[in-house]
């Protein structure tokens, strides 16, 4: 039984909607509990209550919003170097395409790996030209079907890695299905 928390910062609701998404992908997979926490909201028993973390933030100034960065700080003290060895991996709502989504999902994982997490990207593409190498990355709302596709395909991802390592069920990922759209 794999436990995957879904923490996210929203100023306006687009990563909040992001959020959702990822957690449906991660209902796609047997087995699976999932808690949805606003950064606001989540404590650190969240974290460490869970296998596996998808999180979220606005892209603000290229990389993760405040927020969700004192979130982490505050953790160090206490909790640095007792929660690594967890899945994870990032989403972002920018303004705009080509508006750091990708470096902002980049400053989530820096901060996941500085807590000794184990990150990834999706190599998958969910739709012609359109792909989450380093996590779920759009611009605005995800209201596109390939970018609500992206979203969930990240959140499907993370619970079958966290059935793999976690689970020890290698045989969950057979066809990751990443080159169906290339
Ligand atoms: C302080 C601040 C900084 C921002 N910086 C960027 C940026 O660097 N690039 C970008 O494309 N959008 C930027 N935006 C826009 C937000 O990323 C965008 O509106 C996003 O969809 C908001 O997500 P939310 O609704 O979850 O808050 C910024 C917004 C704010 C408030």
């Amino acid at each position: 039984m794999g436990r995957i928390l879904v923490l996210y910062d929203s100023a306006t609701g687009n990563t909040e909607k992001m959020a959702m998404l990822v957690a449906e992908g991660v209902e796609h997979v047997e087995g699976m509990e999932v808690r949805i926490r606003s950064v606001v909201d989540a404590r650190a028993e969240d974290v460490l209550w869970c296998n596996g973390i998808a999180v979220g933030t606005p892209t603000n100034c290229g990389i993760l919003s405040w927020k969700m960065k004192k979130f982490w700080d505050d953790l160090v003290e206490e909790y640095w170097g007792r929660i690594d060895g967890k899945i994870g991996c990032a989403f972002s709502s920018s303004g705009g395409w080509a508006g750091g989504n990708e470096v902002a999902c980049l400053s989530i994982l820096s901060v996941l790996m500085n807590f000794g997490f184990l990150v990834f990207g999706v190599t998958d593409y969910v739709a012609d030209k359109f792909t989450l190498h380093y996590g779920a990355a759009i611009a605005g709302e995800p209201r596109a079907e390939r970018e609500q596709e992206a979203c969930r395909r990240l959140g499907r991802r993370l619970a079958q890695w966290v059935r793999v390592y976690v689970d020890g069920e290698p045989d969950v990922i057979q066809d990751t299905g990443a080159r169906e759209h290339m």
